[in-house]
């Protein structure tokens, strides 16, 4: 009994864990837009309204229907410009881990 119990927890934390890492984790993603990237994305945007700073204002992003570049919005079209930039943004290719990189998407797609 006590070893089943064990088991379904080890089973339910792999899982979980697993399942955080493919979503990204939007807590994350929140600090490192405000702060902890480099530069920080708050330098230039703004996350609670889409009035333009240096870049434009972030809110609602995930339901524009595109991307200020053209491209339909969509996870790997938003990736391309965290890690390119261009018009303007820096890109974060070097900077920033790929499991940064999904925080943050998680983070961009509550906005
Ligand atoms: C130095 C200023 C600057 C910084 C820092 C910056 N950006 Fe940008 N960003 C821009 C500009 C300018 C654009 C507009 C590019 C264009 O018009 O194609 C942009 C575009 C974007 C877009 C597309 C928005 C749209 O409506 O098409 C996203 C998403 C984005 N940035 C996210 C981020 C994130 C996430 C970070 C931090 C990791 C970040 N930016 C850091 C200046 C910046």
């Amino acid at each position: 009994m006590k070893k089943t119990t064990l088991w379904a927890t080890v089973a339910s934390t792999l899982m979980f864990t697993s399942l955080a890492f493919a979503q990204g984790d939007a807590a994350k993603g929140k600090t490192l837009f405000a702060d902890k990237a480099e530069p920080s994305c708050a330098i230039c945007h703004n996350a609670d309204s889409t009035e333009k700073k240096m870049g434009p204002g972030l809110k609602g992003l995930s339901k524009r229907a595109k991307l200020n570049n053209g491209k339909k919005m969509s996870e790997a079209a938003l990736k391309e410009v965290i890690l390119k930039g261009g018009g303007g943004m820096p890109g974060y290719e070097e900077s920033l881990k790929p499991a940064d990189v999904t925080d943050l998407l998680a983070y961009l797609k509550t906005l």
